[in-house]
Protein backbone atom coordinates (compact mmCIF):
# COMPACT_ATOMS: atom_id res chain seq x y z
CA UNK A 1 0.00 0.00 0.00
CA UNK A 2 1.38 3.56 -0.58
CA UNK A 3 1.09 6.60 1.51
CA UNK A 4 -0.98 8.88 0.30
CA UNK A 5 1.16 11.55 -1.67
CA UNK A 6 0.79 15.43 -0.10
CA UNK A 7 -1.60 17.50 -1.86
CA UNK A 8 -0.49 20.27 -3.94
CA UNK A 9 -1.98 22.45 -1.45
CA UNK A 10 0.12 21.27 1.01
CA UNK A 11 3.08 21.28 -0.99
CA UNK A 12 2.26 25.01 -2.27
CA UNK A 13 2.09 26.20 1.61
CA UNK A 14 5.38 23.98 2.08
CA UNK A 15 6.77 26.26 -0.11
CA UNK A 16 5.62 29.30 0.61
CA UNK A 17 6.97 28.58 3.74
CA UNK A 18 10.27 27.85 3.20
CA UNK A 19 10.59 30.77 0.59
CA UNK A 20 9.41 33.00 3.69
CA UNK A 21 12.16 31.58 5.90
CA UNK A 22 14.67 31.82 3.33
CA UNK A 23 14.12 35.66 3.05
CA UNK A 24 12.85 36.34 6.45
CA UNK A 25 14.95 35.25 8.84
CA UNK A 26 17.52 33.45 7.16
CA UNK A 27 20.31 34.15 8.85
CA UNK A 28 18.47 34.39 12.53
CA UNK A 29 19.10 31.84 14.58
CA UNK A 30 16.26 30.15 16.08
CA UNK A 31 17.85 30.31 19.42
CA UNK A 32 16.48 33.81 19.23
CA UNK A 33 12.89 32.69 19.28
CA UNK A 34 13.42 30.66 22.63
CA UNK A 35 14.65 33.68 24.53
CA UNK A 36 12.78 34.99 27.41
CA UNK A 37 13.21 37.50 30.15
CA UNK A 38 15.83 40.73 29.65
CA UNK A 39 17.36 38.79 26.48
CA UNK A 40 14.26 38.51 24.72
CA UNK A 41 13.53 42.11 25.53
CA UNK A 42 16.64 43.46 23.99
CA UNK A 43 16.35 41.08 21.10
CA UNK A 44 13.18 42.81 20.50
CA UNK A 45 14.92 46.09 20.72
CA UNK A 46 17.82 45.02 18.70
CA UNK A 47 15.95 43.74 15.78
CA UNK A 48 13.68 47.22 15.78
CA UNK A 49 16.54 49.55 16.41
CA UNK A 50 20.29 47.84 15.80
CA UNK A 51 19.36 45.46 12.76
CA UNK A 52 18.93 47.62 10.39
CA UNK A 53 22.87 48.36 10.46
CA UNK A 54 24.28 45.74 12.85
CA UNK A 55 23.59 42.19 12.15
CA UNK A 56 21.59 39.83 14.09
CA UNK A 57 24.51 37.59 14.53
CA UNK A 58 26.29 40.59 17.07
CA UNK A 59 29.36 38.81 16.60
CA UNK A 60 29.52 39.48 12.75
CA UNK A 61 29.72 42.46 10.42
CA UNK A 62 26.31 43.88 9.83
CA UNK A 63 25.55 45.78 6.57
CA UNK A 64 26.71 48.58 7.72
CA UNK A 65 28.13 48.47 11.32
CA UNK A 66 30.76 46.70 13.34
CA UNK A 67 29.97 43.30 15.17
CA UNK A 68 29.17 44.66 18.91
CA UNK A 69 28.42 41.20 20.32
CA UNK A 70 29.87 41.75 24.61
CA UNK A 71 29.71 45.63 23.95
CA UNK A 72 29.74 46.82 28.11
CA UNK A 73 26.46 48.35 29.10
CA UNK A 74 28.98 51.41 29.68
CA UNK A 75 29.88 51.21 25.74
CA UNK A 76 26.21 50.75 25.18
CA UNK A 77 25.25 53.88 26.76
CA UNK A 78 27.78 56.50 25.46
CA UNK A 79 27.17 55.10 22.07
CA UNK A 80 23.24 54.29 21.71
CA UNK A 81 22.14 57.03 23.86
CA UNK A 82 24.65 59.89 23.12
CA UNK A 83 26.62 58.67 20.18
CA UNK A 84 29.75 58.83 22.04
CA UNK A 85 32.10 56.42 23.25
CA UNK A 86 33.70 55.65 26.74
CA UNK A 87 36.84 57.80 27.84
CA UNK A 88 39.94 56.00 27.01
CA UNK A 89 37.78 53.22 24.41
CA UNK A 90 38.95 52.42 21.37
CA UNK A 91 36.66 52.83 18.65
CA UNK A 92 36.35 49.90 16.43
CA UNK A 93 35.87 51.79 13.58
CA UNK A 94 36.62 55.61 13.20
CA UNK A 95 33.50 56.35 11.00
CA UNK A 96 30.68 58.27 12.42
CA UNK A 97 27.79 56.62 10.30
CA UNK A 98 25.77 55.32 12.98
CA UNK A 99 23.13 58.05 13.61
CA UNK A 100 20.89 59.33 15.04
CA UNK A 101 21.36 58.51 18.70
CA UNK A 102 18.28 57.17 20.75
CA UNK A 103 18.27 58.67 24.06
CA UNK A 104 14.84 56.90 24.71
CA UNK A 105 16.61 53.84 25.25
CA UNK A 106 18.26 54.43 28.54
CA UNK A 107 15.54 51.72 29.75
CA UNK A 108 16.69 49.33 27.93
CA UNK A 109 20.05 49.01 27.69
CA UNK A 110 20.56 46.43 30.41
CA UNK A 111 18.59 44.76 27.83
CA UNK A 112 20.59 45.23 24.70
CA UNK A 113 23.53 44.09 27.11
CA UNK A 114 21.98 40.88 28.35
CA UNK A 115 20.95 40.17 24.40
CA UNK A 116 24.32 40.75 23.34
CA UNK A 117 25.84 38.46 25.40
CA UNK A 118 28.55 36.42 23.23
CA UNK A 119 27.34 33.10 24.26
CA UNK A 120 24.35 33.72 21.86
CA UNK A 121 26.59 35.49 18.94
CA UNK A 122 28.69 32.60 18.18
CA UNK A 123 31.53 33.93 15.81
CA UNK A 124 31.14 33.39 12.07
CA UNK A 125 33.15 30.90 10.78
C1 LIG B 1 22.35 53.74 10.96
C2 LIG B 1 23.07 52.53 11.24
C3 LIG B 1 23.21 52.09 12.69
C4 LIG B 1 22.23 51.87 13.62
C5 LIG B 1 20.71 52.04 13.44
C6 LIG B 1 22.89 51.42 14.81
N1 LIG B 1 24.25 51.39 14.61
FE1 LIG B 1 25.68 50.96 16.00
N2 LIG B 1 27.12 51.44 14.70
C7 LIG B 1 26.94 51.75 13.37
C8 LIG B 1 28.23 52.05 12.76
C9 LIG B 1 28.45 52.40 11.29
C10 LIG B 1 29.20 51.94 13.75
C11 LIG B 1 30.71 52.22 13.64
C12 LIG B 1 31.01 53.63 14.12
C13 LIG B 1 30.29 54.67 13.30
O1 LIG B 1 30.52 54.78 12.08
O2 LIG B 1 29.43 55.39 13.87
C14 LIG B 1 28.47 51.54 14.98
C15 LIG B 1 29.06 51.31 16.20
C16 LIG B 1 28.41 50.79 17.31
C17 LIG B 1 29.04 50.44 18.56
C18 LIG B 1 30.51 50.61 18.90
C19 LIG B 1 31.32 49.40 18.45
C20 LIG B 1 32.75 49.51 18.93
O3 LIG B 1 33.11 48.71 19.83
O4 LIG B 1 33.49 50.36 18.45
C21 LIG B 1 28.07 49.94 19.38
C22 LIG B 1 28.25 49.42 20.79
C23 LIG B 1 26.83 50.01 18.64
N3 LIG B 1 27.08 50.53 17.39
C24 LIG B 1 25.61 49.60 19.14
C25 LIG B 1 24.40 49.80 18.50
C26 LIG B 1 23.13 49.45 19.06
C27 LIG B 1 22.95 48.71 20.37
C28 LIG B 1 22.17 49.87 18.19
C29 LIG B 1 20.67 49.81 18.33
C30 LIG B 1 20.14 50.40 19.55
C31 LIG B 1 22.86 50.48 17.07
N4 LIG B 1 24.21 50.41 17.29
C32 LIG B 1 22.23 51.05 15.96
C33 LIG B 1 25.73 51.82 12.71
C34 LIG B 1 24.49 51.77 13.32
Amino acid sequence: MHARSPSPTLIAAAAVALVALAVGCGREDPRFAQLTGLAREGYLVYKRECKVCHSMNASADGPLGPPIAGSSIELLEARVLRLQYPPGYTPKRDTRAMFPALPHLAPKIPALHAFLDPALHPKPE
